[in-house]
């Protein structure tokens, strides 16, 4: 898409999605990022109390993220009602550690369990939700599994889940998103956050996900999103190896965790060159990340740029 004009954009998609929905009523999946976000604001546009938007805890989001997006939108008007699906996540992703396993296991738990009950039990027939341009392209070019993206793949979400999706920000990118939560009133910690992936912390753990290791990478999250915030950086992350390295304390050996520190400088995700960092940040996230992050001995900054490698590690 070439210039956005986010009222023409914004009219349009308001009329789109109240002649598809009518006067029945509609769940939207919301989980803070700018997309989910952007996506809440302009279904509620259309569909004022008609939208039902749901926070799906799943346990593997950042440090009170659930609690801290229900109270943005409060201040603008929305009510957010959390669901908590801990277990069921955990349960889908026991014993997982390909990364394409993990992503479909996500995918099934949000779109068949969680939100195929809610759906039911509410009878919505829609979902609203904040796909974008780039979701897609990964997913049809094969090089990750994007946890939203079906009618691309052939699945038609209604025959596999049972409702319809609605999908308004398809033909946009992150930067195009951006300028159109702006738009819609969104704060700007909301349309300026940086991206977050679907499947979440998930995405950020090699190996298999378990309340230890997310609780291990989420508190690596804190350090890393408080130190890096102010670089200007389009994302920037904390990832938890599988492998583990000799390390030493209090002059034992500690064979322990490592992170992995990224931070990408890009304007639309499709490609991506790790920021230059000055060195003292980088000993700084080091030191800090040993010290609080239990069982980590190893701290270490990726180099590569998008492609060969992905932002995200899974
Ligand atoms: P990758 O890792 O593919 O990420 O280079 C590109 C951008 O997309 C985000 N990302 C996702 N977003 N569902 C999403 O909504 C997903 O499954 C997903 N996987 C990656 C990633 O954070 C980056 O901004």
């Amino acid at each position: 898409m070439q210039k956005l004009n986010t009222s023409n954009f914004i009219q349009e998609k308001v009329g789109e999605i109240r002649s598809a929905v009518g006067s029945g009523i509609a769940i939207n999946a919301l989980s803070g990022g700018v997309d989910s976000s952007t996506v809440t604001m302009l279904g509620h546009r259309a569909l004022g109390k008609q939208l039902r938007t749901v926070f799906i805890q799943n346990g593997i989001m950042r440090k009170d993220e659930p609690e801290q997006v229900a109270g943005y939108f409060k201040k603008l008007g929305v009510t957010v009602e959390i669901i908590d699906a801990r277990k069921e996540f955990f349960d889908a992703l026991k014993g997982i550690t390909d990364p394409e396993a993990k992503r479909e296991a996500i995918t099934q738990t949000f779109y068949r369990n969680v939100f195929g009950r809610i759906v039911k039990e509410s009878g919505a027939r829609y979902l609203l939700q904040g796909t974008i341009l780039t979701d897609v392209d990964e997913t049809v070019a094969g090089i990750k599994r994007q946890h939203n993206v079906f009618e691309q793949l052939g699945i038609d979400p209604q025959e596999a889940f049972g409702y319809h999706i609605l999908e308004p920000l398809i033909q946009l990118r992150k930067d195009g998103v951006r300028k159109l939560g702006k738009a819609l009133g969104l704060p700007i910690a909301l349309f300026k956050r940086i991206p977050f992936p679907g499947p979440a912390l998930s995405a950020r753990v090699i190996g298999e996900v378990t309340p230890e290791r997310i609780e291990t990478v989420r508190t690596a999250t804190v350090i890393a999103e408080k130190l890096l915030k102010n670089t200007g950086a389009f994302q920037y992350m904390a990832i938890l190896h599988n492998d583990r390295v000799t390390g030493m304390r209090d002059n034992k050996r500690d064979f322990g965790q490592q992170i992995e520190i990224r931070c990408w400088d890009s304007k639309d995700a499709r490609t991506a060159r790790p920021t230059k960092l000055p060195f003292k940040l980088l000993e700084k996230l080091a030191s800090e990340i040993v010290r609080k992050v239990p069982g980590v001995v190893s701290v270490t900054y990726n180099i590569t740029t998008k492609p060969p490698s992905t932002i995200e590690a899974v």
